[in-house]
């Protein structure tokens, strides 16, 4: 465990918290919209985001448990500003009306934080809608991002202020799954519609997380092709925290607001801690395409930097949404 505590060129290491990561930072001029953001790391994104002054809306699948979420982040930050938006990532017309949604707040967007993984409760080593529910969920993030371009290209023309798409690779999945689940090792039986199962050729390359890295780096691609001043990297949340929720799975959302005890809200602060340093520290900026784990930049598998195979799921993924 040596390098997990070990400063990496960042000056920052996997033990390093999010407060920390982001501390002298100025938010108050950006605006950033975060999946997930109930929960786990991507509550704990929410709230140290808004601690530094950034304007931050919660997208979020349960609009009830998002307002109480808001409610314990404005406890502890009283000038927090955030806004509880609905969003299930899982259903297009969800992910559409989101997008009008949040339109209609007129607001800016600097930041885009895909951090909501997939949210199934109830689906065992049986369930044969995992390869949809991955499907989905990357469709989701996909038409998501596509759908607030505009507003984040605008605002980076009108503000000089670089936007950033982060994206979160792994919690979200490990989490849903404690019973060690991965996708690349499910093969559905049958069912599936046939945009499925070519998606599922693609988690079947190489690692779970692929699909997210090869689109975050295709992304990051047209990006620069295009002159546009928006990144878009990934980041690895980090290995202890990965490593509590596979060990307490679905206990482990009860278990933040409850108390399994310091060590879980320890580790679920450096969890946060990478996704906030690639969304708002000044180091990061210019920075696009890099996969980041412990705060630094990290390097992903090969078949994650394949340019190639990025542009086929990113066609892909076009087809699926149109
Ligand atoms: C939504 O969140 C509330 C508050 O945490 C909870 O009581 C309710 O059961 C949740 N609803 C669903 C559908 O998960
Ligand atoms: C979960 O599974 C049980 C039994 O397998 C079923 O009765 C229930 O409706 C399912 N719940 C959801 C939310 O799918
Ligand atoms: C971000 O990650 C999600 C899964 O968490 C994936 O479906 C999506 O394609 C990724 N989006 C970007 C912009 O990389
Ligand atoms: C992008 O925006 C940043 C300010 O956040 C600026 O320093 C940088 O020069 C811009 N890059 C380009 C290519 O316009």
């Amino acid at each position: 465990m040596w390098w997990f505590y070990r400063k990496g060129p960042s000056g920052f290491s996997g033990a390093s918290t999010a407060e920390e990561v982001t501390a002298g930072v100025d938010g108050h001029l950006l605006v950033a919209v975060i999946t997930g953001a109930t929960s786990g790391i991507g509550l704990e994104t929410a709230r140290v985001l808004a601690l530094r002054g950034v304007r931050v809306v919660m997208a979020v699948r349960n609009v009830s448990a998002g307002l109480m979420a808001k409610d314990a982040i404005v406890a502890k930050t009283p000038d927090a500003r955030i806004d509880v938006l609905e969003l299930d990532l899982s259903s297009i017309a969800s992910v559409r009306r989101f997008a009008s949604e949040f339109d209609s707040l007129k607001l800016p967007l600097n930041i885009l934080i895909n951090n909501a993984g997939v949210m199934t409760r109830n689906c065992t080593r049986s369930c044969d809608g995992l390869e949809l529910h991955f499907a989905t969920n990357h469709i989701g993030h996909f038409l998501l991002t596509n759908l607030v371009l505009e507003n984040m290209k605008s605002t980076c023309r009108d503000t000089g202020t670089e936007g950033r798409i982060v994206n979160v690779t792994s919690a979200g999945h490990v989490m849903t799954y404690p019973e060690g689940i991965r996708f690349e090792t499910i093969r559905d039986p049958s069912g599936c519609k046939s945009a499925v199962r070519s998606l599922n050729d693609f988690i079947a390359y190489g690692q779970s997380k692929l699909a997210n890295i090869l689109h975050t780096n295709e992304l990051s691609r047209i990006f620069k092709e295009e002159g546009v001043n928006i990144s878009a990297n990934s980041v690895h949340p980090g290995l202890i925290a990965t490593n509590l929720f596979r060990a307490f799975g679905r206990t482990i959302i009860a278990a933040f607001f409850n108390t399994v005890g310091r060590i879980v809200r320890r580790s679920v602060e450096q969890g946060a801690a990478t996704t906030c340093y690639v969304a708002v520290h000044p180091q990061v900026k210019g920075l696009s395409g890099k996969y980041f784990a412990n705060c630094n930049i990290a390097s992903p598998s090969s078949q994650a930097s394949d340019a190639e195979l990025a542009k086929k799921l990113w066609e892909f993924s076009l087809q699926t949404v149109s």
